[in-house]
């Protein structure tokens, strides 16, 4: 049984840098994309404060499909190009939304989200996997900070799971 150790730190550098350690000892060793996904959200969502929801949606070759998260049940798919996600995934640029309300074409999944952070996941060859989102009930709850260890987390999942790299692995 994987126990993460909690972190007791207000320093978020610090904090991501020990969630990507951790991350990378619970994926390492598991071939299961799934499996990895349920925990990694797992861990993430016990790990830090102010999040009401935080999860994948992968992509199916049309649209995005939830996958594993934790929180409340969620919209199950999410076309190329709208809400957060869907903006997150076309532009390839992580979406920091300070006020999700404030947000044209926000796909409101949660009545309590305030805030948002969406990082598109690629293999780094044009080829979209999905995207990580995580919501808060608290208004500009992510920073640049949250911004870089989020984007540090997604690059170690896809590291040890990108199905791509992985295939060519087998
Ligand atoms: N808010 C997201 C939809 C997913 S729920 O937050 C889980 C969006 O606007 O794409």
């Amino acid at each position: 049984m994987f126990e993460a150790p909690s972190i007791s730190t207000s320093d978020k550098p610090t904090l991501y840098r020990e969630l990507v350690n951790q991350a990378r000892a619970l994926m390492t060793g598991e071939r299961d994309r799934v499996a990895n996904a349920a925990n990694f959200a797992a861990l993430v969502y016990h790990a830090l404060p102010q999040v009401n929801w935080c999860g994948f949606y992968f992509f199916d070759g049309h649209e995005l499909v939830v996958g594993p998260f934790q929180g409340k049940p969620a919209c199950l798919r999410i076309a190329l190009g709208k809400g957060v996600c869907g903006t997150a995934a076309t532009t390839k640029q992580t979406q920091l939304v300070a006020d999700v309300h404030a947000f044209p074409g926000h796909i409101p999944c949660d009545s309590a989200s305030e805030s948002e952070v969406v990082v598109p996941m690629y293999d780094g060859h044009d080829f979209l996997i999905g995207v990580w989102d995580v919501d808060s009930p608290v208004l500009n709850r992510f920073d640049d900070d949250d911004r870089r260890g989020m984007e540090a987390l997604v690059e170690v999942w896809i590291e040890l799971n990108d199905p791509t790299r992985f295939e060519a692995a087998a």
